[in-house]
């Protein structure tokens, strides 16, 4: 807060000065309060209104502002005006929780939300991924359901072991996000330290048009670091807001953190053969089979001078693509090209991408829609109203039409529609677990799942939460269920040591 010599008048709204900012008008000194003391009606007011929805997923998070800068050449894979070599584009970047309230403490066990938005010169290009690089169901018909189960019961208010467990045992595709999830990934040391991916499969477009499949990495330059549960307990405790306060602070003293970007590149026709259905989200490309190309990094070096207006009102959307960038046949990617959008109409309101952190910096706004609550912006009054018009106004660009058009590639559906060769639920999740967590990462992991089990009340659940961790690594199974066993037959709970440093692999997605 800064002080100012002269400190401005108080204004209602409407910017008429007001009489006084500590009492409200009265019938006499210390009589009953007048109705007609507009200023203190319009105070309560407004007060009032100050609440927005929070999001309906990762409520709780924070972001800063800054540059994406292209260092490499992959103008044969995209022709993305952003990605070009030597472009520079304005940057946001928000973190997130996925399971907790707004006011949820920022070290609680979770996913990590990491949401790009670059302001580009052909419109906002927004890369909506996490912390890990797959997710916990294929299908977006499950999604409601998934956050339910992690989310609140409805009579207790009650977070709840058996619920979640309920849910993800009676949905084997989690497997692979649940072993990142109870793995070190699920406590960053702070958001500076967690990698970033699209997650997703999208699809890039060249100039002449040849069309690839890529996956976003987003490297930590400060590396990936976690810290270990009972730190993340006891923080949990001291400062909810342990990793929003760290960026800030961070920015603030010009320690600027930087994530380099690089792609995964997949041929097009390579998805039909492919070992993993390219477009399953439970999946990872070993990086064997597609090795990871440098792109560029980016900066952030700006904290938002207003973390309501910038950062709360932030909408961000894997709709939002540009030429030379698309989605691909991913359903759970097509079902959330329709829920972002439709959820932030609600949470922020119908002219939400006319504020000015979601609307295009760099490049302008040309269409027929109009009016709507709180709208601002217009267009020239002259501007034709209604397409087609013989009046000169905005037109659609007929190339664009040909991008996306894997949609008439008959095989190409077919493709994303059938399992592959190498496709099955628990092999990525046991291959993370047996070949890319190190000694002490697995020794955490079984503590962490040891007291998951005895979190669990109901017999059912945990006798499936045993066979779920032996379908991912049958000695896994079996020694979760030992630890359980000991700690039931004896007076002393027990639990498997844990050992080694709570370093994690900045490298670990590369499942084989
Ligand atoms: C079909 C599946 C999914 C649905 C229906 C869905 C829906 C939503 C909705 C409605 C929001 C709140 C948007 C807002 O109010 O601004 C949200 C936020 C978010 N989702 Fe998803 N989601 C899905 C899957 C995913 C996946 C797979 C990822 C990551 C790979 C992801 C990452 C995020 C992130 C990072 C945010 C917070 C964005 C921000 O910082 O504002 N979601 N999701």
């Amino acid at each position: 807060m800064s002080e100012h010599s002269t400190p401005p008048a108080t204004t209602t709204q409407t910017g008429t000065p007001v009489a006084s900012d500590a009492h409200s008008l009265t019938a006499g000194a210390d009589g009953a309060t007048v109705l007609h003391d507009r200023y203190l009606v319009e105070k309560l007011a407004q007060f009032n209104r100050e609440r927005i929805p929070e999001r309906i997923v990762h409520a709780k998070g924070g972001g800063a502002f800054g540059e994406l800068v292209i260092t490499s050449d992959v103008s044969q894979y995209t022709r993305a005006a952003v990605f070009q070599p030597g472009a520079t584009t304005e940057t946001l970047l928000r973190f997130s929780s996925v399971a907790g309230e707004m006011g949820s403490p920022d070290t609680w066990r979770d996913v990590r939300g990491f949401a790009l938005k670059f302001y580009t010169t052909e419109g906002n290009l927004d890369i909506v991924g996490n912390n890990t690089p797959v997710f916990f169901i294929r299908d977006a018909i499950k999604f409601p359901d998934f956050i339910h189960s992690q989310k609140r019961l409805p009579g207790s208010g009650l977070r709840n072991a058996d619920m979640q467990w309920d849910f993800w045992t009676l949905s084997p595709e989690s497997a692979h996000q649940v072993t990142y999830l109870m793995g070190d990934r699920g406590l960053p040391k702070s958001w500076r330290h967690v990698n970033g991916y699209g997650s997703h499969t999208y699809q890039w477009i060249n100039a002449e048009g040849e069309r690839f499949w890529v996956k976003y990495h987003f490297i930590a330059r400060q590396g990936v670091e976690t810290i270990e549960a009972a730190e993340a307990e006891a923080i949990a405790g001291a400062d909810a807001d342990f990793y929003r306060r760290d960026l800030y602070e961070a920015i603030e003293r010009g320690d600027h953190p930087t994530w380099d970007v690089e792609v995964q590149v997949m041929p097009y026709d390579d998805a039909k053969t492919y070992r993993f259905n390219p477009f399953d989200l439970t999946k990872v490309w070993p990086h064997a089979d597609y090795p990871r190309i440098p792109v560029g990094h980016f900066t952030l070096n700006r904290n938002p001078q207003n973390h309501f207006a910038e950062i709360e009102q932030a909408a961000f959307s894997p709709a939002n693509q540009v030429p030379g960038t698309d989605i691909s046949p991913d359903k759970m990617l097509m079902a959330r090209v329709f829920s972002y959008p439709d959820a932030q109409r609600y949470r922020v309101g119908t002219n939400y991408n006319q504020i000015p952190v979601n609307a295009p910096h760099a490049a302008p706004v040309h269409n027929y829609s109009q009016d709507g609550a709180q709208r601002h912006g217009f267009n020239a009054p002259s501007t034709p109203v209604y397409a087609p018009n013989s009046f000169g106004g905005p037109h659609a660009d007929p190339s664009r039409a040909a991008e996306g058009s894997w949609a008439n590639d008959g095989e190409l559906v077919r493709t994303a529609a059938t399992l592959h060769a190498e496709d099955s639920d628990f092999g990525q999740a046991g291959t993370l677990y047996r070949e890319v967590f190190t000694d002490e990462a697995r020794a955490r992991f079984l503590v962490t799942l040891s007291g998951q089990a005895h979190a669990i009340t109901i017999d059912e659940i945990r006798d499936r939460f045993f066979q779920y961790w032996t379908n991912v690594d049958p000695a896994l199974g079996a020694a979760l269920h030992a630890a359980y066993q000991a700690h039931v037959n004896s007076d002393a709970p027990q639990q498997p040591e844990a050992d080694g440093s709570a370093d994690g692999s900045a490298d670990d997605e590369v499942a084989a």
